[in-house]
C-alpha cells in the first residue's frame, strides 16, 4: 500500500535553515493536542508535521514538539531517535529511504542501492553535491507485501526494480523545479502501474 504526506518535498525551504515554523504551521501544531485524549498522543503527528517541513528535525523542534504537549525534551529525543523515520540532519530535497529489511531484501533491495549509487553517486547517509537527493537504508516500512520498497517523504514506490529507480531518479531530476508536483505525480504513477500489475492489466 502507498502513503501520502501532508507535504512534499517541494514545500520545505530549500536550505532547511534553522528557522521557526511558520505561523499556518504552528497553528496546526498548536491544534493538534486537542485532537488526542491525552496531549502526549501529538507527540508523533507534531514531530512528523515538523519534519515534512524543515526535512528533518532540530533541537528546537524537539523542544517546540516537548512544549506543545507537555513532554520533556529529553523524552521528546528518545522518541525520535527510537524511530528510525526520524532525522536529524539535513538531507536532499528528495530524500530516498531505501528498506533494508528482509522481504525487501530477498527481493532486491541491494540491488536498488547499487542502482542509486550508480546513477547518483551516493551511498547510505550521503547527499548529492546539488542537494538534490540522499539516501538511507531503512526499516520495515510495513509494504513487505510489495518488496523492494522505496519512500520519498511519504511516498511509497513498491516492487521497484534498478529500471525504475533509474527511471523514478531521471523523473524527479527532471521536475526538481517544483519538487512538490513531481513527487506527487510520479508517486501516483507508481501507484497506478502497480495497481495495473496486481490486476493483470498491461
Ligand atoms: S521488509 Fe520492506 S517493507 Fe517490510
Amino acid at each position: 500500500m502507498s502513503a501520502a504526506g501532508q507535504a512534499g518535498a517541494g514545500d520545505r525551504p530549500a536550505t532547511a535553515p534553522a528557522a521557526a515554523p511558520p505561523d499556518d504551521l504552528m497553528s496546526a501544531l498548536r491544534a493538534l493536542p486537542s485532537r488526542y485524549p491525552q496531549a502526549r498522543g501529538a507527540l508523533l503527528p507534531i514531530l512528523t508535521r515538523l519534519q515534512e517541513w524543515r526535512g528533518h528535525l532540530t533541537p528546537a523542534d524537539m523542544r517546540l514538539a516537548g512544549e506543545l504537549v507537555g513532554v520533556a525534551a529529553a523524552d521528546v529525543f528518545s522518541v525520535v531517535t527510537f524511530y528510525t523515520m526520524y532525522r536529524q540532519r539535513p538531507v536532499g530535497r528528495f530524500p530516498l529511504g531505501v528498506c533494508r529489511n528482509i522481504a525487501c531484501w530477498v527481493n532486491g533491495s541491494e540491488q536498488l542501492v547499487a542502482t542509486v549509487r550508480e546513477t547518483l553517486g551516493i551511498g547510505p547517509g550521503e547527499t548529492t553535491p546539488d542537494g538534490l537527493f540522499s539516501l538511507e537504508e531503512v526499516e520495515c516500512l510495513g509494504s513487505c507485501g510489495s518488496a523492494p520498497c522505496l519512500e520519498i517523504d511519504s511516498c511509497y514506490f513498491e516492487q521497484q526494480s534498478p529500471v525504475s529507480v533509474k527511471a523514478l531518479l531521471a523523473r524527479l531530476k527532471a521536475g526538481a523545479g517544483d519538487a512538490a508536483a513531481t513527487l506527487a505525480a510520479a508517486h501516483a504513477d507508481a501507484a497506478a502501474e502497480l495497481r495495473r500489475a496486481r490486476d493483470g492489466r498491461p
